[in-house]
């Protein structure tokens, strides 16, 4: 079983939520690759079981740029095989509050088996702490099912 935790984050927010639901995989003991997307490889995506991707949003809900390539990698290759998730933190000043992550879920749910997605505002506080365990609790146990 392979799993891994993409994600990308600007001023913390979002990389503060990857690290926690990192802890709460390896509280499970299901050992996690917990990777900025810059220094992820696209073309090892099909070798993982298990993939959370992890999105700020960006001009009137948009992908953050650096997203692109990843995004495009689960759009173009055989990965009805991985386990997804996503989460992201956003600002709900902006009209469409993360956006990113409504991209990543549509494009997720077609192209893989999405089990769960998660939306944060800005830091996480003590319930987004208690919402990244369910998270972990769906996306686990749908590995199990598949
Ligand atoms: C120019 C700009 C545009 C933004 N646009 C959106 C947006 O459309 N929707 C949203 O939910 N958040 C938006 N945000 C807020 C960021 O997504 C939010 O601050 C996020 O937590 C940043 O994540 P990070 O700390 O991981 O970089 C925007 C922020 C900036 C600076």
């Amino acid at each position: 079983m392979k799993a891994a935790i993409i994600y990308t984050s600007v001023t913390g927010n979002t990389a503060t939520l990857a690290e926690i639901i990192h802890e709460n995989m390896e509280k499970r003991h299901i050992a996690t690759d917990l990777i900025p997307v810059d220094s992820f490889d696209p073309a090892a995506l099909s070798n993982y079981d298990m993939v959370a991707i992890g999105t700020y949003s960006w001009d009137d809900g948009e992908l953050p740029m650096e997203m692109e390539d990843v995004f495009e990698a689960f759009e173009e290759e055989d990965v009805q095989h991985i386990t997804t998730g996503v989460f992201g933190t956003g600002d709900s000043f902006y009209s469409h509050f993360c956006g990113a992550v409504d991209l990543f879920r549509d494009m997720l749910y077609v192209q893989s088996n999405l089990a769960v997605t998660l939306k944060v505002e800005l830091t996480p506080q003590d319930d987004d702490i208690m919402k990244c365990d369910k998270f972990c609790d769906r996306l686990t146990n749908q590995l199990v099912l598949v």
